[in-house]
């Protein structure tokens, strides 16, 4: 199984709402399970599944005009799921800085210590954004 970890950075004010949706109904189908981490300036997401469902949802996900500049961070095999379902982490003003890295370290407590980290600078970079 395929884990792709990649952050990218928004060229608008992002729908966040529609982005969950349709990949929700995507993802699932797909059998892709994830991390979608977003402080409406930055992205950094998780994506894991069969090598081909990740790589065309990937393809998808870059050519999509919401975002730009998307560098991928880590493409590694997994031997077992470490995101047992579809989420987003959004962090919106007036968000509690400590209560949203909490939140996040919740959902990534499962992954391993390199996406942990990953995650863990990413949000603390991030707070007060
Ligand atoms: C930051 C970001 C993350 C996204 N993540 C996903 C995702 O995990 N799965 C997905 O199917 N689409 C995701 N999308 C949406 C895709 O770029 C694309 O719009 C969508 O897959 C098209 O699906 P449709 O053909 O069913 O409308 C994401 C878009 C952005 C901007």
């Amino acid at each position: 199984m395929l884990q792709i970890v990649y952050i990218s950075t928004a060229t608008g004010t992002v729908d966040t709402a529609a982005i969950l949706t349709t990949s929700r109904r995507n993802n699932a189908r797909d059998g892709l399970t994830g991390l979608l981490y977003t402080n409406g300036k930055r992205f950094l997401q998780v994506l894991e599944g069969d090598i081909a469902n990740v790589e065309r949802a990937l393809g998808r996900i870059d050519a999509d005009p919401r975002h730009r500049a998307m560098v991928v961070l880590s493409s590694r095999d997994v031997n077992a799921r470490e995101f047992g379902g579809w989420a987003m982490a959004e962090r919106v003003a007036g968000d509690d800085g400590d209560a949203f890295v909490a939140r996040v370290r919740a959902l990534v407590a499962q992954a391993s210590p390199s996406v942990r980290a990953t995650f863990d600078g990413f949000v603390q970079l991030h707070r007060a954004a």
